[in-house]
């Protein structure tokens, strides 16, 4: 993981005691070579789980999605948060956005999704859960299983990740942060 902390301590920006900027190489410009090693971890992480397909959400999932799928050698599926005009049948749920004090509607089609899946989630970042709570209820909609879910940045201090780690979920973070306060990145060791 030398590249990801490499680029987490060089090259993100603390822009408050909540939000951490990776501009430079995951939400914005995206680094590929820092992508795949983030893909290939989660594939070691997760190869005893037998999973048959990788969940995220637009957009920023997409980059994490399309590395560890391409390990894992399955499908990577990414809810919609417009529904395609020519989607009928659907699992439909719902995003509340602590940042953006608003909520969407993210949507997969049936045919997609199944109960014979073994879905792993993964998401760059976990900060109060709200997007992986939406994306689990995707999955139990399908009634597929849920083997697991990969987060290359959980802010631990904001607490989601505790809620779901407490509803027996299995969470593989890559980089953990303690704290962003007074404009320091202070990781978990
Ligand atoms: P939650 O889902 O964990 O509850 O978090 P929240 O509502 O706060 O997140 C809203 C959006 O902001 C998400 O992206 C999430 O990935 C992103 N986000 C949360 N915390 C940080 C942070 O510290 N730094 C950065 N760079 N992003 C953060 P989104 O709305 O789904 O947008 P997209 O990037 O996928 O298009
Ligand atoms: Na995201
Ligand atoms: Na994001």
């Amino acid at each position: 993981m030398q590249l990801l902390i490499d680029k987490i301590l060089n090259n993100s920006q603390v822009v408050s005691d909540e939000i951490l900027r990776v501009d430079s190489f995951i939400n914005h410009m995206i680094d590929p070579n820092v992508m795949l090693e983030i893909g290939r971890e989660f594939a070691r992480r997760f190869s005893d789980a037998k999973i048959t397909k990788v969940l995220t959400v637009e957009a920023s999932g997409i980059a994490v999605g399309l590395t560890t799928a391409m390990a894992l050698n399955v499908p990577l599926l990414f809810a919609k948060k417009k529904m395609p005009s020519t989607l009928q049948h659907y699992y439909l749920s719902n995003i509340y956005s602590f940042t953006k004090n608003e909520s969407v509607d993210i949507y997969v089609a049936k045919q997609y999704l199944n109960r014979h899946d073994r879905v792993l989630i993964v998401d760059d970042f976990l900060a109060r859960g709200e997007a992986l709570k939406g994306l689990t209820q995707l999955v139990k909609q399908a009634e597929a299983e849920l083997v697991g879910i990969g987060i290359v940045i959980e802010k631990a201090f904001q607490g989601g990740g505790k809620a779901l780690r407490d509803s027996g979920v299995r969470i593989e973070s890559l980089i953990k942060i303690n704290s962003l306060e007074g404009g320091k990145l202070h990781l978990e060791e």
